[in-house]
């Protein structure tokens, strides 16, 4: 903190920095977004002219020269999270990134490593964590409510949200589809709900069955068909070594009644409940009961800035993040198993 504030860099200045990062930086106190980097000149312009942010960059590099920038946030596509977020943590400065945090087992160890080595900070921004639900829920389960969590299934599907942008469907830049992007988020929630337990075996199936054909429509528009080359359809069976178990079903596009479903339903031997509903099924002296937490009357949280301010918190009081990347590394580690149980037909056992 070299002028009395914490200044961040933001590489990547697209959708989400614009709509959420950067206005979740705006609302604390002392800290001031002080430099962008983007390859666009569009994003460059608008973080200058209409956010009238003083540094503006075309490379990434440039943010890291700035002794004055304490912490560096990426929003940058996912393909290259692992080398800027490296990059940054030698470079001295604390990180947070976007999910998923890399694309690899092998990227998100040297990012652990590069966070060691630097006594840096990192964490990926699984922002449903910060869900008022959530917290919730997890108080409960820490409180022995729902007794051994034993399995989940978790579903981010979406019947006809396919988002268009080359972010999201073309792998150089994603490095997958829908498990990646938002499989991704819900993965993270259930496997915390459940304890952060250690992966044994993944399998896993993808599938690219709607996002190829021309009569399909995006209710956020068009997509370039013929660069599409992730799956929009993607499932895999979770093991772990405490033998619970996580069922996950991701899609961008689906043939379901719903035009959505983001949710995991948690099973214990004392209680199960889905988020975020909140609607605890229990029995009482043989009674079976359905509790309603009423989530509904709980104060709302914006959970993109909550994740920064306590990211923030972290930075300040040298505490240890609370997605830590441990955690992230098991997720990607579910991921990169579902991918390649796919590609072989096999299960895959770490
Ligand atoms: N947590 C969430 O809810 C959430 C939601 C959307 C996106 N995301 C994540 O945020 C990231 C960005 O997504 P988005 O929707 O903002 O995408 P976007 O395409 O709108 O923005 C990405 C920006 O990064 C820039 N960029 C590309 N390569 C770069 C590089 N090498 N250096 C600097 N800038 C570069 C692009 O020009 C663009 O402005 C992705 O990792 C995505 O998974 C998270």
């Amino acid at each position: 903190m070299l002028r009395g504030k914490y200044l961040v860099g933001i590489v990547g200045f697209g959708g989400i920095a614009r709509m959420v990062h950067f206005p979740g930086w705006k609302k604390l106190k002392d800290v001031e977004v002080f430099a962008i980097a983007d390859v666009s000149k569009e994003a460059r312009n608008y973080a200058s002219e209409k956010l009238e942010i003083s540094h503006v960059y075309d490379d990434y590099k440039k943010l890291l020269e700035m002794e004055e920038i304490d912490i560096i946030d990426i929003c940058a596509p996912n393909r290259f999270h692992y080398q800027i977020t490296v990059d940054a943590l030698n470079a001295g400065k604390h990180v947070i990134c976007e999910k998923p945090l890399a694309l690899s087992i092998e990227e998100v160890k040297g990012m652990i490593e590069a966070s060691k080595k630097n006594r840096k900070k990192l964490m990926a921004g699984q922002h449903l964590r910060f869900t008022k639900e959530a917290k919730v829920i997890k108080e409960l389960i820490e409180d022995g409510v729902f007794g051994e969590i034993y399995h989940a299934i978790a579903f981010a599907l979406r019947r006809r949200y396919l988002p268009p942008s080359p972010t999201f469907i073309k792998k150089e830049l994603s490095g997958g589809g829908p498990m990646f992007d938002i499989g991704v988020h819900i993965l993270d929630l259930t496997y915390w709900f459940m304890g952060c337990p250690e992966v044994h075996s993944v399998n896993g199936a993808t599938y690219t069955k709607l996002a190829k054909r021309k009569d399909i429509r995006g209710l956020w528009g068009e997509w370039d068909r013929d660069a599409y080359d992730v799956e929009d359809f993607a499932t895999g069976f979770i093991r772990f070594k405490n033998n619970a178990t996580i069922l996950l079903t991701c899609s961008f596009l689906a043939n379901m009644e719903k035009l959505s479903d983001l949710s995991t339903t948690l099973f214990g031997t004392e209680a199960g409940i889905r988020w975020p509903d909140g609607k605890l099924a229990t029995e009482k002296k043989g009674v079976l009961q359905n509790i309603d937490l009423k989530m509904e009357t709980l104060p709302d949280v914006e959970p993109h800035h909550e994740e920064i301010r306590i990211f923030l918190e972290c930075v300040k009081e040298d505490k240890e993040v609370p997605v830590k990347p441990e955690e992230s590394l098991e997720v990607i580690k579910m991921l990169e198993g579902i991918y390649k149980s796919s590609e072989t037909g096999k299960e895959v056992i770490f």
